[in-house]
């Protein structure tokens, strides 16, 4: 049975995803849950991007062990410069060098002709080993490059000392059965291909990534590079936690086995969705809350006398902890660390402590508190304002909302910032979420505009929380805010000023 290693690009490739921009505290903390997930390589960035990446690298190869960091490369001998510094802590360092081959890109991006193609992959991989003995090679848009010369780069990355060679299906174009002859033929045509791990990062474009990417595996493929809850560039890339419950669930088809630890991938996919502030879809595989629920009546009666009869998989398989269990008014600070930890958080100390005041808070306004409540308070108290810990941020003090058909609404906010209250009276706005949106603009004095603004609620039920997300844009950057409460005024206004924070922290 072959192991296949799981190469995560939710950092990388991930982050590319409209919206889903981490910060270092954020990255650190992904970094660290796919360690303890089981995932052979991180890709931690693109050293050579930005400053802020090339430090999330070197923060990222400073922390993990247990699983070999790698930064993405041009084939430019600045860029591997700067993928070489970035790791110079990591214990087990990766380079990662790529350039399109196919003759789309040639012709219209790099202006290269195939030769130059070929010259170019050869000096690069030759000067990235020079420095590291782990090197992987892409063949960008491969998918969409001919045969022949894809073999002849392939050959000739391997020769310049690549350890990997990955065969990106950049596009999302190839079918299962096109990537699995591609994939064939490489082994079937390039005469060194058995001394690199042949690998596959496919797109998800027309839903197809996690398809190309087992049938890879059956053609020979030993690597696989996706990422939690298939975040990445447009649609996506190959979702981690479907290929590997793929992979686990029809070992009779593949005869292959990962390290992934599958108790594992709900929290991961939950940390993720949490830092990133795109949720899962209810009924996505594995990780959708909807994944292992039983509707029909024919169902849930088949599931009753043998859940086998619906189920492929069990629910505590992939990290999902079913509890009967709701927390109320009378529970206390251990039973509610008890909860945090059965869903994938560790909380202690500090965190711990404001974690259960607000529990506590909620506690009075909400009989039942159901783990969704739970798992919002960590997300709004941990993930989204850690810094609020100190009161050196904006935070809402009041409001005195008046809405009326037909008229504008106003609105008496007062405002805390740094131990201070500070108070506006406006009337103004198409609706009450507006007219508290330019109350705190004005309070503030911060030149922002809403780009997106999104609530549902957490549970069901009457006293169900609603959660606000939204996207700001200033100076053309987009800031992520989130916030929850049963009022979901309060929950607004808290999401915007959660927004605000980010950007002074940054300034
Ligand atoms: O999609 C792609 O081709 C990539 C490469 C850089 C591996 O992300
Ligand atoms: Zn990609």
């Amino acid at each position: 049975m072959r192991t296949i290693k799981i190469f995560d690009t939710t950092l990388r490739d991930g982050e590319q995803s409209p919206g889903a921009s981490m910060n270092l505290r954020e990255k650190l903390e992904v970094a660290t849950a796919l360690v303890d997930l089981g995932v052979d390589v991180i890709e931690a960035g693109f050293a050579i991007a930005s400053p802020g990446d090339f430090e999330s690298v070197r923060e990222v190869a400073r922390v993990v062990c247990g699983s070999s960091v790698c930064s993405l490369a041009r084939c430019v001998e600045s860029d591997i410069d700067a993928a070489v510094e970035s790791l110079k802590f990591a214990k087990q360092p990766r380079i990662h060098v790529f350039i399109a081959t196919s003759p789309i890109h040639r012709d219209y991006k790099l202006k290269m002709t195939p030769e130059h193609n070929i010259d170019a992959v050869r000096s690069s991989v030759t000067y990235a080993r020079r420095f590291c003995p782990d090197i992987e090679f892409s063949a960008e848009d491969a998918t969409r490059t001919e045969i022949d010369h894809l073999c002849r780069i392939v050959e000739t990355a391997i020769n310049a000392g690549a350890t990997t060679v990955n065969i990106p299906d950049t596009v999302g174009y190839a079918t299962p059965t096109e990537m699995y002859e591609r994939i064939n033929n490489l082994f079937n045509r390039v005469p060194n291909i058995h001394k690199a791990v042949v690998s596959v990062h496919n797109h998800n474009d027309l839903g197809m990534a996690v398809a190309t990417s087992l049938a890879a595996v059956q053609a020979g493929a030993g690597q696989i590079e996706c990422t939690i809850n298939g975040l990445g560039e447009r649609a996506g890339n190959c979702s981690l936690e479907e290929v590997v419950m793929a992979i686990k669930t029809r070992r009779d088809v593949y005869n292959a086995t990962t390290r992934i630890v599958t108790q594992k991938l709900v929290p991961t996919s939950r940390l993720v969705a949490t830092v990133t502030g795109l949720k899962v879809p209810r009924n996505k595989a594995i990780v959708g809350q909807n994944a292992f629920a039983h509707e029909s009546g024919i169902h849930q009666d088949g599931m009753l006398k043998n859940p086998t009869t619906y189920e492929i998989m069990t629910p505590s398989d992939v990290g999902f902890q079913k509890t009967d269990l709701v927390l109320g008014k009378h529970s206390g600070r251990a039973a509610l660390a008890d909860r945090a930890k059965t869903l994938g958080f560790e909380l202690a100390g500090e965190q711990l402590t404001k974690v259960f005041a607000e529990f506590k808070k909620l506690a009075d306004r909400k009989k039942n508190i159901y783990d969704d409540d739970i798992l919002a308070l960590i997300e709004q108290n941990i993930h989204e304002h850690p810094d609020n810990i100190d009161n050196n941020n904006w935070s809402l003090t009041a409001y005195n909302l008046n809405c009326q058909t037909g008229k504008e609404p106003s609105i008496v906010l007062t405002l805390c910032y740094k131990n201070k209250n500070y108070t506006k009276e406006i009337a103004a706005g198409d609706g009450p979420i507006d007219a508290i949106f330019l109350a705190i603009k004005e309070l503030t004095n911060t030149n922002i505009s809403l780009k997106e603004y999104n609530v549902q609620s957490v549970t069901t039920g009457q006293d169900a929380q609603g959660e606000v997300t939204i996207l700001i844009n200033k100076n053309n950057n987009t800031y992520r805010g989130y916030a929850v409460s049963t009022d979901t005024i309060e929950a607004s206004a808290t999401a915007i000023l959660n927004a605000i924070n980010r950007i002074q922290n940054e300034e």
